[in-house]
């Protein structure tokens, strides 16, 4: 762990404006933020199934946006077209459909895209698409609706800083980028030896997707002063999942969020993204 300190003021339940302008209550929103393929989303799937938390991996968005506009021949430079495709397609992120190693299901129209939005052109083109900040701001109201009031583990690269700045627990996880390609070609090789690109090219995309991320002017990746800092080199999966668990418990205890160990446990809800609804102010 690079850090533990969680600057984030224990006292004040953190009740902010909702998408709707109302007020919500966001301590039980628990953001995981960090660099391409640090691991946020296997940490992020355990850790909501302990808590009976839903997940939503707000990255699955930009993904399925950048699927669209592939298909519909809209270029990754056009801002404008890209926030009309994200306003018009409706996307879902439901708890997994199958047993094949996915995490959750994403459905693009009706179509389950899961597996497509991780495909290599997908891969190559969705930190362009992320990086405009009209593609950014048609999607930020649905996912504050999201965080309204819910018990929600939500992994992106600007959610503490930017989609719920007053969530309850904010994480960013850190990884070397070494370490992140390793597993990334690990995990492209499982899914087909006979199409995942080599070492090499996959840390030289990951390097390049960085430093978008981290140098677009909207919203880049950066942790926020109040998150919490985790090193996940040289961590399992398991390990990162019971600090993150320390670290709730003991920001719910600050909060006064009831039950802290158990929550109540429900079925995690499919999560409906219809942008559109949400146009207004853009
Ligand atoms: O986490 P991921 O690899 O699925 O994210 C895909 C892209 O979406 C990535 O380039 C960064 C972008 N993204 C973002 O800009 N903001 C988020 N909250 C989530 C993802």
């Amino acid at each position: 762990m690079a850090g533990d300190g969680n600057g984030q003021r224990g006292s004040s339940a953190p009740v902010g404006d909702g998408a709707d302008g109302e007020e919500h209550d966001h301590r039980r929103v628990i953001a995981i933020d960090g660099p391409a393929a640090a691991g946020k989303s296997t940490v992020a799937r355990a850790l909501a199934d302990e808590l009976g938390a839903t997940l939503f991996d707000t990255g699955t968005l930009y993904r399925a946006v950048t699927l669209a506009a592939l298909r519909a021949g809209v270029d990754a430079g056009d801002g404008d077209s890209l926030a009309d495709l994200a306003d018009e397609r409706h996307i879902e992120v439901a708890p997994p459909s199958s047993a094949d190693g996915r995490l959750y299901d994403v459905r693009l129209d009706g179509e389950d895209v899961t597996w497509a939005i991780r495909e290599p052109g997908v891969e190559a083109s969705v930190s362009r698409v992320a990086a405009h900040p009209e593609v950014r701001t048609a999607l930020l109201p649905v996912q504050r609706r999201i965080a309204d009031d819910r018990l929600v583990v939500m992994v992106g690269r600007d959610i503490g800083t930017t989609v719920v700045p007053d969530a309850g627990v904010k994480v960013f996880l850190l990884a070397s980028v070494e370490e992140r390609a390793r597993r990334r070609h690990r995990e492209l090789v499982e899914r087909d030896p006979d199409q995942a690109p080599d070492f090499e090219r996959v840390l030289g995309d990951l390097r390049e997707r960085d430093g978008i991320d981290a140098g677009r002017a909207s919203s880049p990746l950066r942790a926020g002063a109040d998150a919490t800092l985790i090193d996940t080199d040289d961590r399992p999966a398991d390990e990162v999942v019971a600090a993150i668990t320390e670290v709730v418990k003991r920001r719910w205890a600050a909060l006064g969020v009831a039950d802290p160990v158990l929550p109540s446990v429900s079925a995690p809800p499919t999560v409906e993204v219809s942008p559109g609804g949400d146009r207004a102010g853009r």
